[in-house]
């Protein structure tokens, strides 16, 4: 089986190449995007593996079909860039639900602490021999309120290590989860609750039309004075503008960004030697109590390999049985996991 590997960053090759070689797979790798530009790099593929940034719109699901292929493997849990709606009846789209719930959550908390503990500051500090703790107090989170949007795999394990904390979880989820709620540290509240009553906003649930702009200038105004805003999850649930005018007002305390609204321009390059056009990006990145890492809270061993081992048994499954456990399907405007193969 012939796939073609788009986005693709050194640290893909190794786990893609095991798993490819036990099951006969070969995968073509491309550094380059996935874009109505680039689609034609398919031909002669069975599927396509793709990653966050790369585009799945009308225009390259169509010319995909032309070019007879039919699967679209995304090596990742979201599929916000991806046209779900049109891509019924016409390709496969099979994806990752879960690779390490673990290593978003912890890269999560690991965002916040050098925030509010001043890692950041003080690591330049100590190279250049300045041990001036001036400006460098931080706050407990024992004891703290964490509102976490989005109880699934990743939130729930974000929630269990600030248990661990001791703090106190205010919880929201359009679907809640069953034993979750414990009537004490952790409590699922009304949207409007989370935001008036948290020191701290945790953003853990995926990209859709519910929560395009979940934190914007109005729900950040029912916010505490200092929140702060910690978002590993897809960068458009934040508009990034009110999130800049919340900092500059001093209503925002600090802020945490794995991701960005308009990262695929820039995430996952090197930028270093070029100007920075996005001034949105520039001024926030420029704040001294703004943290941005790009996209790389899923980076860990263990992650990589789940991704690769869990896409190529969609592939295998797929080509194998007609179906596959992790297919997605959106039938008209509903979306279901499907795992049927019923979508054609
Ligand atoms: P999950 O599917 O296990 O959990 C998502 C939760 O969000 C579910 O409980 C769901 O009911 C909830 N949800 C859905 N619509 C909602 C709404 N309108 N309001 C509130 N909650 C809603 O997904 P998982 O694995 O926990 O991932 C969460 C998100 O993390 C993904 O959608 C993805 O965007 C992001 N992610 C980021 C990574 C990174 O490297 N920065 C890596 C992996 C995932």
């Amino acid at each position: 089986m012939k796939v073609a590997f788009y986005d693709t960053k050194p640290y893909d090759r190794e786990c893609f190449d095991k798993y490819g070689s036990l099951y006969d797979i070969e995968f073509k790798y491309y550094e380059t995007k996935l874009s109505e530009d680039t689609v034609r790099l398919a031909e002669g593929a069975d599927a396509i593996c793709v990653f966050v940034n790369d585009t799945v719109n009308s225009a390259v699901i169509d010319k995909l079909v032309a070019m007879g292929v039919r699967i679209v493997a995304l090596r990742c849990a979201g599929f916000n860039n991806v046209d779900m709606k049109y891509a019924f009846g016409k390709v496969h789209v099979l994806r990752v639900p879960a690779y390490s719930p673990y290593a978003v959550a912890e890269h999560t908390i690991a965002m916040l602490l050098t925030s509010i503990r001043r890692i950041h500051k003080a690591y330049i500090r100590t190279r250049d021999f300045n041990f001036s703790l001036v400006g460098m107090t931080g706050f407990d989170l024992h004891g703290k309120t964490v509102g976490v949007i989005g109880t699934g795999r990743i939130g729930r394990a974000f929630i269990n290590i600030c248990l661990g904390f001791g703090m106190k979880v205010l919880a929201y989820d359009k679907f809640r989860s069953e034993g979750l709620d414990n009537g004490d540290t952790v409590r699922y509240v009304e949207l409007d609750t989370l935001f008036r009553e948290s020191d701290i906003i945790s953003l853990h649930c995926p990209l859709t039309e519910d929560t395009y702009h979940i934190i914007s200038k109005e729900s950040l105004e029912r916010c505490r004075d200092g929140v702060v805003i910690l978002n590993t999850s897809r960068g458009a649930l934040v508009d990034a503008e009110a999130l800049l005018s919340g900092i500059k007002s001093r209503k925002v305390g600090a802020a945490c960004l794995d991701v960005y609204e308009e990262e695929g321009d820039f995430f996952f390059e090197d930028y270093s030697g070029h100007i920075m056009d996005d001034d949105v990006l520039a001024r926030l990145i420029s704040m001294p109590n703004v943290i941005v890492t790009g996209h790389q809270a899923f980076l860990t061993r263990e992650a990589l390999d789940n991704i690769a081992a869990t896409t190529v048994k969609n592939l295998t499954d797929f080509v194998a049985l007609g179906r596959c456990e992790n297919e997605l399907c959106f039938r008209g405007s509903t979306a279901e996991d499907c795992g049927s193969g019923r979508c054609f």
